[in-house]
């Protein structure tokens, strides 16, 4: 009997410390957070996804008065980007949230099935995506899908080719 240590690589850095390009990313996932309908949590989701050819597709988390019914701002973006551009790999997703009357402290990481779905999409365009988790006192970034999801079930477990 033993122990699996999994050890993931995080990116620590501030919006100034950002790149240029980082930056736009998620000022374009900040701005998104204004189509926001969230009427029953008050917690406001923005993304921005990056694609290969540069396009930078945005959304919004929409809720529902029958909870389950709405979606996080992720797959909304990630599946606007998909249905717009299917031939076309994701890049980047910056990820940015509004509560309490301002964008929050700690930076905004994406809920469980979101990531099984970045991970797909990942896998669907053998291209690793960075994800861009933005927070005012701090940016989180990680360089694939991958290290927000250890041990992930995927399509090769189904035997199918990825
Ligand atoms: N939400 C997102 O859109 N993305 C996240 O990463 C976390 C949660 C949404 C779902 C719901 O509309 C609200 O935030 C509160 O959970």
């Amino acid at each position: 009997m033993d122990y699996l240590n999994l050890t993931t690589k995080i990116l620590v850095y501030s919006y100034d410390e950002a790149s240029d390009s980082i930056k736009k990313l998620v000022d374009e996932a900040k701005k998104a957070i204004q189509t926001s309908y969230s009427p029953y949590s008050d917690f406001k989701v923005g993304a921005a996804v990056l694609l290969s050819n540069g396009e930078i597709v945005k959304g919004s988390n929409q809720e529902n008065a029958a909870y389950p019914s709405g979606l996080c701002a992720e797959r909304i973006t990630l599946f606007t980007a998909n249905s717009g551009y299917p031939e076309m790999p994701v890049e980047a997703i910056a990820i940015a949230a509004y509560h309490d009357g301002g964008f929050t402290d700690a930076p905004c990481t994406p809920c469980g099935a979101c990531r099984q779905v970045m991970l797909e999409i990942e896998n669907r365009y053998k291209n690793r995506i960075r994800v861009i988790m933005y927070g005012n006192d701090k940016i989180y970034e990680v360089a694939s899908v991958k290290d927000l999801l250890p041990l992930s079930f995927g399509q090769e477990a189904l035997g199918e080719k990825p």
